[in-house]
This record gives C-alpha cells, structure tokens and sequence, in this order.
C-alpha cells in the first residue's frame, strides 16, 4: 500500500467534479488497490474521511473512518466505510452548527451548518448497494466527504467568517464548547 499525497487548496483538482465509476472499473485490480491507498492515506493523516479527488484521482469514491480520532475527539466512532459513487437525499430541513476542519484546508477550521438527517445511497467496494440513513454528526462528515467529490470545500459552505481559526486557536477557545454541543447532538440524533 502507498500513502498517496494529499491535495491543498488551490490545486483545481480540488475543484473538479468527480466522475461516476462502473462496476467493471471497481473490480479490477488497480482500483481495489487505489480504495486500500485511499484508506492508507486517510488512516495516516487521522483524517475522519478522504475523498478521491484529495489524492488526485477524479473518481466518485471517498472513504470515512472514525476510530478514537484525535482530531476531532468529540466525533462518534464509525466504522471503516467506502461509498462508491454516493448519492445524499436530504431527509429532513433541520439541521445543525458543525465545526469542521480538512485535510485540505490545512489548519483551518469553520462552522458550517450540516442537515442533521440524510439517505445515503451508494454502492460498496464490492459493488453491492448501500443504502441507508445517517444521523448527527455523522451525517455532517458524510455531507463534507460527497462535496469533495462535487468539487466544493467547507469553507464554500462557512456563512460566519468569524468562525474561522486556526486548530491552535479552535482548541484554546471552542474545543470544550463543541464538544458540549456535539455531546448533544449525538444524544438528539444516536450520532
Ligand atoms: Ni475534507
């Protein structure tokens, strides 16, 4: 496995459209190796999820993983899931303040506001459907990995400017705050 190198923002691949995939194309060899390098990197960079285009390849597959994760320390634990081709339906217009970073936005952080309920349909890494719905703050990192795969960032999504800051800053004065709000969210939503 290869530790791919992780796109920042200003390189256009960030800023690409990703294109769908085929079953054919899934299943071979290079692709299936391509999702362990996508997991790889994610794993190595403590990222909660990494998207195709992150590592440069325009292709609609991202990968989420939350496992005790450091950087964002709040966050329920989710197992290790790869989303080929995803589809989000919003399933509700409620929705919820998130304090997000990325791996591609180095040391920057911003409160977008995430729809608290979604469908996810996609197909796994074997090419089997999925389809299911997410809840909280996991339905935030699902929502931030599918626009990666549309070309957008979070911060196209931050409406408060003043939110912005750096992780230093984010941990010295909104990190206990969060993690309140986010305790709360996982206790109104599951997750
Ligand atoms: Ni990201």
């Amino acid at each position: 496995m290869t530790i791919r190198k992780i796109a920042t923002i200003g390189h256009p691949v960030l800023r690409v459209r990703a294109r769908e995939m085929t079953r054919e194309e899934l299943a071979s060899t290079a692709m299936q190796t391509f999702i362990d390098d996508l997991v790889e990197t994610m794993r190595d960079a403590n990222g909660a999820g990494l998207a195709a285009t992150q590592v440069h390849e325009t292709i609609r597959i991202c990968a989420i993983e939350v496992k005790d994760n450091p950087r964002y320390p709040y966050k329920p634990n989710v197992p290790l899931t790869i989303l080929i081709n995803p589809e989000i339906e919003f399933l509700t217009t409620r929705t919820f303040a998130n304090y997000e970073g990325c791996l591609s936005v180095p040391d920057l952080r911003g409160v977008v506001d995430r729809v608290s309920e979604i469908r996810v349909k996609a197909l796994d890494r074997q090419g089997n459907p999925i389809d299911k719905v997410v809840r909280g703050l996991t339905a935030g990192t699902y929502q931030h990995e599918v626009d990666h795969l549309d070309g957008k960032l979070f911060l196209d999504r931050v409406t408060d400017t003043t939110t912005l800051c750096t992780w230093k800053e984010f941990e010295k004065r909104q990190l206990a705050g969060f993690a309140a709000r986010a305790t709360e969210i996982v206790r109104e939503f599951g997750s």
